[in-house]
């Protein structure tokens, strides 16, 4: 394969350990792409006759039918995606095929390919999102009023609804979002053929046609730059890891609510799975699971930053690993976003058990602190202490709620209490009374999940 240099091949372990054919076949469409462009630029540039590209565009064309037919034969002697094609290029068209390497090195095709790998897939998974996102606001804006504990510190805390927490990831998937669209929008600047080894090559090629054909926004401006980095890669598995981290929050929320203990919501069967010896088991398997490939989300860029942060410029071969980490990373993904959505599809809420739990733990407390500075003009201080004394009085007398406590107990520790304020103390009203842009009241939730609905369909 080396031509006059070597005489000897490979060990069969050097093979195994430097062949990247079984991963990077995948990349044999933007391989072709590439490919075809470069010969048609060739060709326009006069470095190759028409002749002998029209040649190689009819060969790869062929050899695209071949792999999509399943007919096409790898070859791990050949290494890798683009010396597989341009060998059976060479087997199929002759004396053309050997004139495609002309003004390119393998180093600049593989940064090229995997661009542009890069950019489809981000768009892929953002689009992934945008589905999940669509289910979540959907679900959101059924449970608007749907009263729930709201947590901190995984104790209660104020009385929320179900659909401003859904919303919450929906925001948080917008971020995410926009971090994807960014990788791709990074991937598609800088095409990086023509860099060719690493310094450029003597041949008059046009880089600026290459890159506008294969919808790069420019050519890469410095030829080292162009084969030796992969942070356009870094930047997509980073937005993955972080998105991985929210679905795996989510997920985390989910094996909470469907526990016995919280009761919060229901899996659907297509989406629970049971237990061989335990028969009234209904277990979250896709949740854990989403919250175990999260943490190697975060792997996959932590691999490919190390990788990648101690090469000297330009090309080492350790950035053949680069493929395979991504590779995975946007398989996971995909996979974890589809089965969230899968789950939101069908998960039922239980409004019951939901609501009960809020009005544990005293959940409606900083709203007597609340009234107290509204109707009193007390300081919020104070106020927090008087409250803290009614709760420690229900508590004593094993009252669960404070809108059960009688009046009379509040008066003894605050006597103008009144029947009024005791009455805010239920947790609908208390989530009802949070109503500034932002909070959790219905009213406000129903807007913003209108909002969302809008802003989602506008996209289709
Ligand atoms: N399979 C290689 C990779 O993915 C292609 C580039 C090889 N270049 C080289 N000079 N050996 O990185």
């Amino acid at each position: 394969m080396w031509g006059g240099r070597f005489a000897e091949r490979p060990s069969d372990i050097m093979q195994a350990i430097n062949a990247s054919i079984d991963i990077d076949k995948r990349l044999w469409r933007e391989d072709i792409r590439g490919s075809k462009a470069h010969a048609a630029m060739l060709a326009a540039q006069g470095i190759i006759t028409k002749d002998d590209d029209a040649k190689i565009q009819a060969g790869l064309d062929q050899i695209a039918a071949e792999i999509e037919a399943g007919t096409f034969v790898f070859d791990i002697a050949l290494e890798d995606i683009h010396l597989n094609i341009e060998a059976r290029l060479t087997e199929r068209i002759g004396e053309a095929g050997k004139r495609l390497h002309t003004g390119r090195s393998r180093n600049d095709q593989v940064a090229t390919d995997f661009k542009l790998w890069v950019m489809g897939a981000c768009d892929g998974a953002a689009d992934e999102l945008r589905s999940l996102q669509k289910t979540l606001a959907a679900r959101a804006a059924e449970t608007a009023d749907v009263v729930m504990p709201g947590f901190t510190h995984l104790q209660t805390a104020q009385p929320v609804t179900m659909g401003h927490h859904l919303l919450a990831y929906v925001e948080m998937f917008e971020r995410d979002f926009m971090r994807l669209s960014g990788a791709g929008g990074a991937a598609g600047d800088g095409c990086p053929l023509g860099a060719a080894a690493l310094a450029g090559t003597g041949f008059p090629i046009d880089r600026f046609a290459t890159a506008s054909a294969l919808g790069f926004s420019e050519p890469a401006a410095n030829s080292l730059d162009a084969v030796g980095s992969r942070d356009f890669a870094l930047q997509a598995l980073s937005a993955l890891a972080i998105a991985g981290t929210h679905l795996s929050r989510l997920a985390e929320e989910i094996v909470l609510w469907t526990s016995p203990q919280f009761g919060f919501a229901r899996l659907s069967d297509a989406w629970s799975t049971g237990s061989s010896i335990m028969p009234q088991k209904r277990n979250p398997d896709a949740a854990e699971l989403i919250r175990a490939k999260a943490a190697r989300l975060g792997a996959n860029f932590a691999a490919l930053n190390g990788i990648v942060q101690k090469l000297p410029l330009t090309y080492a071969k350790d950035l053949q690993d680069d493929k395979v980490l991504t590779f995975e990373a946007f398989d996971t993904f995909d996979l974890c976003v589809a089965a969230m959505r899968g789950m939101f599809e069908t998960i039922t809420f239980n409004r019951d058990a939901m609501r009960e739990a809020a009005t544990r733990g005293y959940a409606t407390a900083t709203d007597l602190a609340d009234w107290l500075v509204r109707e009193l003009a007390m300081p919020f201080r104070e106020a927090h202490h008087v409250t803290g004394a009614v709760v420690k009085r229900a508590e004593a007398l094993g009252v669960a709620t404070l809108d059960a406590l009688p009046l009379a107990e509040f008066q003894k520790i605050e006597p103008r209490i009144t029947e009024a304020a005791r009455a805010l103390l239920t947790v609908e009203h208390s989530a009802a009374s949070r109503d500034s842009y932002g909070g959790t009241a219905p009213v406000r939730v129903r807007e913003q999940a209108a909002l969302w609905k809008e802003r989602l369909a506008d996209e289709d």
